[in-house]
Formats: structure tokens, C-alpha cells, sequence
């Protein structure tokens, strides 16, 4: 069987290197492609895949959204974030769903239960993150730089939209944002320079360093949680749903982190 990750653009995606590594160590008969693919074909290329020997795909930037419009089935979790990332092709029909949710919440480790959380950004990592801490109990609040994007999102999904990005009096902050992705952006653009780190950290955001949060994170002596292991959780639970098999998280963490 093949899978792929759908994106545009792709290149730099450590899902192949993570899903293979996987594959290989259970002797799955399974290969994992970069799939770069324009918007305007799209759609028309997920349609031909449920009738090829694709079974599954990841969906990246920028078509989250459409991945899951075009779906002919749709997880709850999927639909309320308006967004996927995994699309499963059995049968001739498209189901789509969100691992970012869960991939985030294993990452994290202990229950949001209780917990005040804090994220900061308002696009799809935004909504999926904020939905995935509500669901789980936690009482969540976003800030993003475009307010009425954090109002939108606060009012579609029910939880906050903060007025400051001050992580005071919150447990948890999750960055969402952009910021720090390729070494654009830092502390000032989120607001977060010289203020105090909440006990737990998690930054979707990965690259060859350390990115600007984590490293403000782990010097005001935070619990870290970096984008590589969210990106290593929501790659597991998408490699759960396509082969019915226990993902090996080690093998994937390491591939991942190579
Ligand atoms: P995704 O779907 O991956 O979340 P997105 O929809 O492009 O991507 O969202 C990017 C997020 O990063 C947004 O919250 C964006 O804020 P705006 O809504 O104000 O654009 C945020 N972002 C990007 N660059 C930023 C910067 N320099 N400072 C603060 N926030 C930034």
C-alpha cells in the first residue's frame, strides 16, 4: 500500500522519513511519498486516489480546509475544527479526520482537565489545539495577533478570546502561530518578551534549533513540549487509523528527530 503527505509546498516534510522508519520496523508492506500538489489540482488528485493503491494520506499547508470539504465522511472532531490533516480512501469513498487534536494531546501528556490554557494563534492549528484542550476539560482562552480571528474562533468553538498574550494566571500556553517557523518572527511579535513562562510549553513549531518559544520556555524553567513530538503524536494516530496497527513511537521519534 502507499500513503503520502499532500502539501504544497512539501519538500520539507519529516513525515516520509518518520512513516517509512515506522514500516519498515513492523515489515509493513506500506511506503510513504511526498505528494506536492498545486491547489487548483487539488482536489482532482484525491479523487483518483480511493480507486489507486494509496490507502491513506496526510494533508499539510495549504489544504487542510479543502481535504476536509471534499471528504464523503467526516470525524466530529474534523468537522467541528473545520480541517483535516489524515484522509483514509477504503471502499471508493474519502473519510477525513484531525489528528492535530489528539496528536497534541498525547504530546502533552497529563490531562488539560482543569487546566487554564492559553493559545496563541487562530488559524487551523489554532482551532484544532483549542478544540482538543476544551474537549478534554481544559478552560481555554486564544489570543491571536487579528483579534476578530480569535473572536471568530472563541465563538465558533466556545471557548475565550483574550484580550493580551500575558501567559500570567494560565497553566499551559500553546503556540500555533507561525512565529519562529524558518527563523521569521520571535518573542516580540507574540508579545511574550519578558513575561513569566506558564508551567507547561508546547510549540508546534519545529526546526533545525531551538525555536524562540521553546527556548524562552525552558529558560523560565517550563515543562517543554516541542513541535517534533506533536508532529511524531498526530503522525502516530494517523498511522494507527490507516494500517490497525500499534505505532512504534520510538522508531517514529527518532526518524522524526534525525
Ligand atoms: P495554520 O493553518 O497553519 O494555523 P494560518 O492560518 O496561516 O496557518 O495561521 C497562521 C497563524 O500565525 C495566525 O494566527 C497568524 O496571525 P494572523 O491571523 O494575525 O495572521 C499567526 N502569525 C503569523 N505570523 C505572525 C507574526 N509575525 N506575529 C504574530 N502572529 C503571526
Amino acid at each position: 500500500m502507499l500513503a503520502g503527505v499532500l502539501g504544497f509546498p512539501v519538500a520539507h516534510s519529516r513525515s516520509p522519513q518518520m512513516h517509512n522508519a515506522a514500516f519498515e520496523a513492523l515489515g509493513l508492506d506500506w511506503r510513504y511519498v511526498r505528494l506536492p500538489v498545486p491547489p487548483e489540482l487539488f482536489e482532482e488528485t484525491v479523487r483518483a486516489l480511493p480507486g489507486s493503491d494509496y490507502g491513506g494520506a496526510n494533508v499539510t499547508i495549504p489544504h487542510k480546509r479543502a481535504a476536509l470539504a471534499l471528504a464523503d465522511e467526516r470525524s466530529d472532531a474534523a468537522a467541528a475544527i473545520g480541517a483535516a490533516n489524515t484522509l483514509t480512501f477504503a471502499g471508493g469513498s474519502i473519510r477525513a479526520e484531525n489528528t492535530d487534536a489528539g496528536g497534541l494531546l498525547d504530546a502533552l501528556g497529563d490531562s488539560p482537565s482543569g487546566k487554564r490554557a492559553l493559545v496563541l494563534g487562530a488559524g487551523g492549528a489554532g482551532r484544532a489545539a483549542a478544540y482538543a484542550l476544551r474537549d478534554a476539560g481544559g478552560d481555554v482562552a486564544v489570543w491571536n495577533r487579528t483579534p476578530a480571528r480569535a473572536r471568530e474562533l472563541a465563538a465558533d468553538l466556545g471557548v475565550a478570546a483574550a484580550e493580551n498574550s500575558d501567559p500570567a494566571g494560565f497553566d499551559l500556553l500553546v503556540n500555533t502561530t507561525s512565529v519562529g517557523l524558518d527563523g521569521r518572527g520571535g518573542l516580540d511579535d507574540l508579545g511574550l518578551a519578558g513575561t513569566a513562562a506558564p508551567e507547561t510549553v508546547v510549540d508546534l513549531v519545529y526546526g533545525a534549533s531551538e525555536t524562540p518559544v521553546c527556548a524562552w520556555a525552558r529558560e523560565g524553567g517550563a515543562r517543554v513540549v516541542d513541535g517534533v513530538e506533536v508532529l511524531v503524536r498526530q503522525g502516530a494516530l494517523s498511522f494507527r487509523i490507516w494500517t490497525g496497527v500499534e505505532p512504534p513511537l520510538d522508531v517514529m521519534r527518532a526518524a522524526a528527530r534525525r
